[in-house]
């Protein structure tokens, strides 16, 4: 048997100890106001810290132009950076390594989260359909979006480099640009949302154009070699989609691995939530099989994966590791159950968004079930 997830692998200039991957999860239980990470925070992420293990954060919005849920945290603040200081320090008091998720969410936002009631921004007028999360926790249906003006767009990337800056001395290792599951820059890359007649439109270089403009701000402050991306081709999440899927994701994959960067990040097409049985049909098995042969530095894949899937897609070369999401919630200690084939504990999905310690930082390690088990009997 093959213990392939146990392997090392070199990201960027990190050895990897291990291919468990902690994915980026949105939990909403930053502290109000300001948005600002906690001790609480910088508890669940230690947890889930081990040696050479890499954590990618929860999606953190560069800007309040960018947030779109409630109680996520930010990284435009010092308040907010001397948070996630916190939680940097408690992941590398383990050797663990950290990467920050930077996040405009574009139009899958609502009024409610800026205290000047304006209205999520969008490369197009185009309103998603479904319904957006309000400040208070409610569904409320979308808003039209504001198109960014061109002058405008110089701006946001900006933000971004100003997040990066504030990431940096906040201890974060690297960052992972969130260009997946249909927020501002996947709203950029795919025509159902990008209709621009712009140099940020038509074309796909010129859908490209914003992603590598975030690039080039990011790596200014980290180097490429410590910036990942995230995508999410043939997702639906948040209306998302494009006319020929293939022809741009192969386009932006050629140009992420011309850059070096630390890795490249894919979410698995079947993982969608919310998709029946025919619409699954017709998506491809694997992004990451049909992306490989234009990427070639560290592939991710994520989404709905096993052990035995994990190591099956590192075996046929598919992928060099794998981020666990749902499991990683409700296991801190994934990287050692999964090296030793223990029981998995079972997620708790009413407790993923909002709330407290609960389905937070309440799930027990290996050694805790056992003592708790012992303690029963
Ligand atoms: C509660 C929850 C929050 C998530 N938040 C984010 C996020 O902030 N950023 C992101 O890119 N993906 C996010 N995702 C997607 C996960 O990173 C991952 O791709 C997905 O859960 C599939 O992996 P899994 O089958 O191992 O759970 C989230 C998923 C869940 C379940």
């Amino acid at each position: 048997m093959t213990q392939s997830l146990f392997a090392p692998l070199r990201v960027g200039p990190f050895r990897l100890e291990h291919r468990v991957l902690m994915a980026p999860l949105t939990r909403m239980r930053a502290s109000q106001p300001g948005d600002v990470p906690t001790a609480l925070n910088a508890k669940y992420y230690g947890q889930r810290a081990s040696k050479g293990g890499l954590i990618i954060s929860e999606a953190t919005q560069i800007s309040l132009q960018g947030k779109g849920f409630p109680r996520t945290p930010g990284i435009h603040s010092d308040e907010q950076a001397a948070g996630w200081k916190l939680v940097t320090d408690a992941v590398h008091a383990h050797g663990g390594i950290i990467f920050l998720q930077l996040w405009h969410t574009g139009r899958i936002s609502h009024s409610s989260h800026r205290p000047d009631g304006t209205v999520p921004v969008a490369p197009s007028a185009v309103r998603p359909s479904g319904k957006a999360y309000g400040a208070d926790f409610k569904a409320y249906p979308f808003e039209i979006p504001r198109a960014l003006e061109l002058h405008e767009i110089s701006g946001v990337v900006e933000q971004y480099r100003q997040a990066a800056t504030r990431a940096k001395p906040a201890g974060f290792d690297g960052v992972e640009v969130h260009a997946a599951n249909g927020f501002l820059i996947d709203q950029f890359l795919q025509d159902r949302t990008n209709r621009r007649t712009d140099r940020y439109g038509g074309s796909v270089a010129n859908r490209a154009r914003f992603l590598l403009e975030v690039l080039d701000a990011v790596e200014s402050v980290y180097g490429a070699s410590r910036v990942g991306v995230r995508l999410s081709p043939y997702g639906t999440l948040g209306d998302i989609g494009d006319s020929d899927p293939v022809v741009l994701f192969t386009y932006v994959i050629e140009a992420l691995s011309a850059r070096e960067g630390a890795y490249l990040h894919l979410i698995e097409p079947r993982s969608n939530a919310g998709l029946s049985d025919e619409q699954n049909l017709h998506l491809p098995d694997s992004a990451a099989t049909l992306f490989r042969a234009s990427f070639s530095g560290p592939l991710i894949a994520s989404g709905g994966f096993t052990k035995d899937s994990a190591e099956a897609a590192i075996d046929d070369g598919r992928a060099d590791a794998v981020a666990f999401g749902r499991a990683f919630i409700a296991n801190p200690d994934l990287p050692r159950r999964l090296a030793i084939d223990a029981p998995l504990n079972a997620y708790d999905r009413s407790t993923f968004y909002g709330g407290d310690e609960r389905g937070y930082t309440d799930y027990p390690t290996l050694g805790e079930s056992s003592a708790r088990a012992e303690a029963a009997a």
